[in-house]
């Protein structure tokens, strides 16, 4: 298995209503081919992992990036895995909250959140911070 995380930035052709839609699409497409993740939005960029087999991820990920409401999309990280950080959903998402902005800032040090000036560590770091943020919420 491999895991990949990649950031992008809106296009012109994105509204905040797609995030809806692409959610709906990938829960239902990603869960058909075993792949798990999570994607993270902050009003400019998207920051996404997605885990699973090679091919699958690879071929999704394909996909995802010529998709015209994003752009400039950059891998940040791809590495093999032995287990998934990512197993609950098929797709997470926060939303852009209080507690979004307070792990991009721990994570980057930053009130700019710049995701691509994150490394592959960092990236993975707040991904699983968001994953538990997402937990609590469920819980609450
Ligand atoms: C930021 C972003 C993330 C996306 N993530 C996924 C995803 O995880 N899985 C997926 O199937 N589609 C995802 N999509 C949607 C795909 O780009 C594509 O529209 C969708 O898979 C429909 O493909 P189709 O044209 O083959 O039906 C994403 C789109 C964007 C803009």
């Amino acid at each position: 298995m491999v895991r990949l995380i990649y950031t992008s930035t809106i296009t012109d052709k994105f509204e905040v209503s797609d995030i809806a839609r692409i959610l709906k699409i990938a829960r239902e497409k990603n869960k058909a081919i075993d792949v798990t993740g999570l994607l993270s939005f902050n009003r400019r960029f998207f920051l996404q992992c997605l885990e699973g087999e090679r091919d699958q991820v690879n071929q999704i990920y394909h996909k995802i990036a010529t998709d015209p409401r994003h752009k400039i999309p950059v891998i940040i990280d791809y590495q093999e895995i032995t287990h998934r950080e990512f197993d609950v959903w098929s797709m997470g998402y926060l939303q852009d909250v209080e507690s979004l902005r307070e792990l991009f800032y721990k994570h980057t040090k930053s009130i700019n959140f710049d995701p691509y000036k994150m490394n592959g560590d960092t990236a993975k770091a707040l991904l699983i911070d968001i994953r538990d943020e997402i937990k609590k919420a469920e819980q609450a």
